[in-house]
């Protein structure tokens, strides 16, 4: 059942959600969330990308400085602050972050007491903003953070890094997802899978791309992110590699396949257009 059904193509008033969710670290959760959110921006969508990893990669990746933040995601959970409010704009035009705080690392503990617990991103978000999209960069474990993500997001994205247990681990995920759809989102699905840091001269690599394109074929995008060291780079200047290296594989990988998410986001609101 669609939970917005006032919702129509392209006149996005809640904005879409969508989750970047891997439980493991250092799999290209960032790095996708990062250039997912700069292409959109680039054909001229308004995006919100919410930093909800204490590491605050994505923040400082978009060049926030952490000096300069004044309300942080977790002001947003626990103080009511509104996420309109929390927004800080980045050099890419139409996109703004939420950016990540050092508080963030105890919520976790703050969440496990608190009044509507699940819920709180989701009330912070499931609302008429002045986003198209809201691209949520989770931390790397399934805690009360990530599940805050889970239960407001309507799809997640899952990188998977193209290693000897990437299968298991999006068992798992998968389960989770299933278990948060039985209790706090029944809409909650996974748009696809992303094969990342992949090397076509390694045979792990076209093993595991098998493997998963096998046990969940077309939920795996065609596009494949390879390893570029371009992608590596880009965070330390304050930039997406989409601006600051365009031309390079890894840029011109994401740009690829935020097409090949769109098309299918296309199929989505005809859905929500005949609900
Ligand atoms: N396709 C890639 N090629 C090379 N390096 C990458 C690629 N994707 C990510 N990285 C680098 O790998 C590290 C982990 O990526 P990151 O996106 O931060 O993962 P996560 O958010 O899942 O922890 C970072 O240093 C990042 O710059
Ligand atoms: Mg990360």
């Amino acid at each position: 059942m669609a939970l917005q059904p006032s919702r129509t193509a392209y006149s996005v008033q809640t904005p879409r959600l969508l989750a970047i969710a891997n439980q493991k670290g250092g799999v290209g959760k960032t790095t996708t969330a990062i250039n997912m959110a700069t292409a959109l921006c680039a054909i001229g969508k308004k995006v919100l990308l919410v930093d909800l990893d204490p590491q605050g990669n994505a923040s400082t990746g978009l060049g926030v400085r952490r000096s300069l933040i004044r309300n942080s995601v977790y002001d947003v959970l626990f103080e009511a602050v509104d996420i309109t409010e929390a927004a800080v704009k980045t050099k890419v035009p139409g996109l703004s972050v939420v950016p990540s705080s050092v508080h963030l690392s105890g919520a976790e503990i703050e969440l496990v007491t608190a009044h509507n617990r699940e819920f709180r991103l989701r009330a912070a978000l499931r609302k008429p903003l002045p986003y198209d999209y809201v691209i949520i960069d989770c931390p790397p474990s399934l805690n009360l953070l990530t599940l805050n993500a889970l239960v407001a997001a309507q799809s997640i994205i899952v990188p998977l890094q193209c290693e000897f247990y990437a299968l298991e681990g999006l068992s798992h995920l998968s389960k989770t997802v299933e278990r948060v759809r039985k209790t706090f989102n029944p809409e909650l699905d996974i748009h696809g899978v992303v094969l990342t840091m992949y090397d076509s001269r390694n045979n792990l690599s076209r093993m595991v791309e098998e493997d998963v394109r096998g046990h969940f074929g077309d939920k795996v995008y065609k596009t494949v992110i390879p390893r570029n060291v371009r992608l590596s780079e880009a965070p330390s200047y304050g930039l997406p590699a989409i601006v600051y290296d365009m031309r390079c594989a890894g840029a011109q990988a994401y740009i690829k396949l935020a097409k090949e998410i769109i098309r299918r986001e296309r199929a989505y609101n005809k859905d929500v257009k005949a609900a």
